[in-house]
């Protein structure tokens, strides 16, 4: 099959490149997939899980991208739930090999069904902004009707589905980001927008719930906006500063069958979108992992 690799820590994105790789093998319980529609994280080389297996060993060449769409090509020992030739989406585990490819095997409970009325591109845009914005505001968030939320990074990947989740759910959402995301930023969302260049995040008073996707200064400033009880969720790295009477939680997002169903039965209903940007075929993703300028939107690599 043709996949996207990649050999060398050291060589970055120099190293990748587009070849022949051996059909994966479908394992106990899991399902191999005929990629359609592929997502990837422009900072994945930098992850340990890309060049190891669980056990720390070299798992060179590795297939990034984590994400994926399409359909059931074959079903490992004992696997249940979903059947060949059924159209799919989720997120495949961070320690195998990838999406970018034209199979992959994933865990089925990594996957959901993708309503026939999704499209491949868009369910592949998903789960990791999808699943992090849930998991952040209702698992570890604990988020409830009528509180307020400040999302950091508004306009973004994670962050624009944070809002539009956050704001279906009753809270009052505030978005942060620079100058230019303000009209994107409310949007997708948000109640009002913060200016982190130009404004004073002070300004935004005492919230319930901080979702930070920035880090850095801009998140251990945040810390002190948590009111007693609220909590600060960052998942850029582990925050600097913890709110004096609050929680603070890092977390990595995890695959969940029936959250990506929720996130699917949305995106049916119109309730949420993800912001899409550049879509290349499997030819162009080496170039496309390499962009020239900065993009807007999530790059999604279509395959066959
Ligand atoms: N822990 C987890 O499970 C998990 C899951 C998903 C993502 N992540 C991480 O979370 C981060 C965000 O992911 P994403 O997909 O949402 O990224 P993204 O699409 O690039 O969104 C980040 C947003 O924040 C804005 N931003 C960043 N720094 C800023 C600053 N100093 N001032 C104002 N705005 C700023 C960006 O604007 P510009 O583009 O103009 O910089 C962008 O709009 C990444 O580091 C990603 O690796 C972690």
């Amino acid at each position: 099959m043709k996949a996207v690799t990649v050999t060398d820590p050291n060589a970055g994105t120099a190293g990748m490149t587009l070849g022949e790789r051996p059909e994966p093998h479908a394992a106990e319980n899991d399902v191999v997939v005929r990629v359609r529609a592929s997502g990837f994280t422009p900072g994945e080389l930098t992850w340990p899980g890309t060049w190891t297996d669980r056990a720390g060993r070299d798992r060179t060449p590795s297939i990034p991208g984590h994400e994926l769409a399409g359909v059931v090509a074959s079903l490992g020992y004992g696997t249940t739930g979903l059947t060949v030739g059924q159209r799919v989406f989720g997120l495949a585990d961070w320690t195998r090999d990838g999406t970018l490819a034209e199979l992959v095997a994933v865990e089925a409970r990594n996957l959901a069904p993708l309503p026939a009325d999704v499209d491949f591109t868009t369910g592949a845009s998903l789960p990791i902004s999808g699943l992090t914005a849930w998991q952040g505001l209702f698992d570890h968030g604990r988020l409830h009707t009528g509180q307020s939320v400040l999302v950091h990074g508004a306009a973004g990947g994670v962050g624009s589905v944070v809002s539009q989740l956050a704001r279906e759910a009753g809270a009052h959402v505030i978005g942060t980001g620079r100058a230019a995301d303000r009209a994107a930023a409310l949007e997708f969302g948000a109640h009002e927008f913060l200016d982190l260049e130009a404004d004073d995040l002070g300004d935004v008073g005492q919230v319930d719930l901080v979702f930070d996707v920035i880090g850095g200064d801009i998140g251990a400033r945040s810390a002190a906006l948590v009111r007693p009880g609220g909590v600060l969720v960052t998942i850029a790295a582990p925050p600097e500063v913890r709110p004096a009477e609050g929680r603070a939680v890092f977390f990595v997002v995890e695959a969940d069958r029936a959250q990506l169903a929720e996130l699917a039965a949305r995106v049916r209903d119109g309730r949420l979108r993800t912001r899409i940007g550049a879509v290349h075929p499997l030819e162009d993703a080496v170039k496309a992992f390499n962009p020239t300028a900065r993009p807007t939107g999530k790059t999604i690599i279509t395959i066959g």
